[in-house]
């Protein structure tokens, strides 16, 4: 597989469909990359299902830009796009070209995704003119949940489709080279992915989208919080998981874990020496030194 980079996600555009997966650290970057995943992305997901939060709206730039470095060191091919967090990018646009900009220069990440529509066009217009890949995301977009009430499907009404519409290709004229749709209705991600010129990445937004993005750990079954409709569990490594530490953990209690094959040996005679070496020390310190040895 050679390297994805942005400009060949948007060559993908009706050529090929894309895989997107969230990834938080080294180990399922190295994972995702053996799988053949197009993109990681160092979702701000991660402040639910990494860190324990319960929306997304707790994550830090530094807390982004660390499992950012992590990622980036275990992908080899696949394009690392970082999330920009709640407030990294709202508040001012020179703000906004700054964080954008750590996630390459200090993440090693190849793009960065924020969330919004025409609001957050001259953030989107400032951060592709300084050189940096950006994916939008419209629909459902977690770090408004306080405003919209909640993790809820979105643009069910004709007006708001059309918005969303209009969202979508206005971030696409600014520059992004992706746009992701997020738990809307597949009829409506159907049709903004026949008019936008470039790929759309869905997760609950039906077949039709150019690309799909599911959370690792709801792919595998490691969050067991919650479990949207839109996700379909490849595996329950969660159980597993469980099954193999209960099955450590009785060995421990049990004396079993570590077996002679676990441990190191010395040398019979090295063993000697340090053995007659602890009763000479011990006999040299004096009687005070000997007192409970139970040699
Ligand atoms: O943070 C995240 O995981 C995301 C995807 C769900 C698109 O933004």
């Amino acid at each position: 597989m050679t390297k994805v980079t942005a400009p060949a996600v948007l060559a993908a555009k009706g050529t090929r469909k894309l895989a997107m997966l969230t990834a938080y650290d080294f180990a399922a970057a190295r994972l995702a990359e053996a799988a053949g995943v197009d993109m990681l992305l160092v979702g701000d997901s991660l402040a639910m299902v990494v860190l324990g939060h319960e929306d997304t709206l707790s994550v830090t730039m530094e807390e982004m830009l660390h499992h950012t470095r992590a990622v980036s060191r275990g992908a080899e091919n696949a394009l690392v796009v970082a999330d920009m967090p709640f407030l990294s990018y709202q508040v001012s646009v020179p703000e906004a070209v700054a964080n954008a900009g750590r996630f390459l220069k200090e993440g090693r990440a190849g793009a960065v995704k924020l969330e919004g529509g025409r609001e957050v066009l001259p953030q989107v217009r400032a951060i592709v003119a300084a050189g940096i890949p950006v994916i939008g995301h419209v629909g459902l977009t977690p770090q408004h949940v306080a405003a919209l009430g909640g993790f809820k499907v979105q643009s069910k009404t004709a007006e708001a489709a059309a918005r969303l519409l209009e969202d979508a290709m206005a971030l696409a004229e600014a520059g992004c080279f992706a746009v992701v749709l997020e738990c809307i209705p597949a009829a409506v991600a159907a049709v903004v992915t026949k008019h936008l010129p470039v790929p759309t990445i869905g997760i609950g937004a039906g077949a039709d989208c150019d690309g799909q993005v599911l959370v690792f750990h709801d792919v595998l079954g490691l969050y067991d919080r919650f479990l949207p409709k839109f996700v379909k569990q490849y595996a329950k490594l969660g159980d597993l998981a469980v099954e193999a530490l209960t099955q450590w953990a009785d060995a421990v209690r049990n004396g079993v874990f570590p077996g002679p094959e676990h441990v190191f040996s010395m040398a019979p005679d090295a063993y000697a020496a340090f053995i007659s070496r602890i009763h000479t020390d011990a006999t040299a310190a004096g009687p005070e030194a000997t007192k409970g040895d139970p040699a």
